[in-house]
């Protein structure tokens, strides 16, 4: 039987190309989104890759996902934790609802799903844990102070649960792409983005099919003596 795969934000950007990827390696796929409806259902009927509208920050919401997806699907053994919004501004024009907004989702929602499918993992003695960092956890980036935060503090999740995992044959792992060409880098003022793009050594933006391998790398059965590591997808652009 299938392996279920759980990706969080997986109906759009980088996550949408997790997810199809996943499914073409054989794992049976379940996408989760919590805001567009539309872009939704068009990736659902383009790809037959199941749904399902939860918010991930929320984690009474994420709760009765995993109950639904553990009675209609199967228990999670492979969990993408994608999910991220930015809101950016300098500290002087940051409030505390953007700074909240991006911990609860961006960070909360590691917390939540790990810790809502690790012990279905551990019964089964296989879990496959991949979190979506970035660069801007690892370099921080100005205007940032929130999103930084969250995506540094995926990077130190990832290599204390990694610990924790490795005696039940759970493997945790962390991705951290660079600038990848998707509606959250696109809307990154172009004056900016221009400059970021010129740092990059290889001279474009990453894909989402870039991260996407890098996803099915770490999920795959075999891929058990790597854990607790970052693999850092950025076309050079901050080698750490
Ligand atoms: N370094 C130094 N100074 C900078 C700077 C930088 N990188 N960027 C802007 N400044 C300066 C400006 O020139 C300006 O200076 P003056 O006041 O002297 O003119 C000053 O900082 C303040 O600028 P703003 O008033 O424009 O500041 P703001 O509070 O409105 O914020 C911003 C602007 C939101 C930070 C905007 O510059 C921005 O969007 N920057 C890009 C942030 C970014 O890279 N986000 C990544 C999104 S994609 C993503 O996050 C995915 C991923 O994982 C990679």
């Amino acid at each position: 039987m299938s392996k279920v795969a759980l990706v969080t934000g997986g109906t759009r950007g980088i996550g949408a190309e997790i997810s199809r990827q996943l499914k073409a390696a054989g794992r049976a796929v379940v996408a989760s989104y919590a805001g567009n409806d539309g872009a939704a259902r068009d990736f659902a009927a383009e790809t037959g890759i199941r749904i399902m509208k939860f918010d991930a920050g929320d984690f009474r919401q994420c709760e009765a996902a995993v109950q639904q997806i553990a009675a209609e699907v199967g228990i999670i053994s492979i969990l993408v934790n994608n999910a991220g919004i930015t809101r950016d501004g300098t500290l002087a024009k940051m409030t505390r609802d953007m700074w909240d907004a991006v911990i609860d989702t961006n960070l909360g929602s590691c917390f939540n799903l790990c810790k809502l499918t690790f012990d279905g993992m551990r019964a089964e003695k296989f879990g496959r844990i991949v979190n979506i960092g970035s660069i801007n956890g690892q370099a921080g980036q100005y205007g940032q102070v929130n999103y930084a935060a969250a995506k540094s503090g995926i990077h130190g999740f990832t290599k204390a649960l990694a610990q924790e995992g490795a005696r039940f044959g759970i493997t945790v792992n962390a991705i951290a792409p660079g600038y990848v060409d998707t509606d959250m880098v696109r809307a990154v003022p172009a004056d900016v983005l221009q400059k970021i793009v010129a740092r990059i050594p290889v001279g474009r933006l990453g894909h989402a099919e870039d991260i996407a391998r890098g996803v099915v790398f770490l999920t795959a059965d075999n891929a058990d003596f790597i854990t607790g590591s970052t693999l850092s997808i950025n076309g050079g652009q901050h080698m750490y």
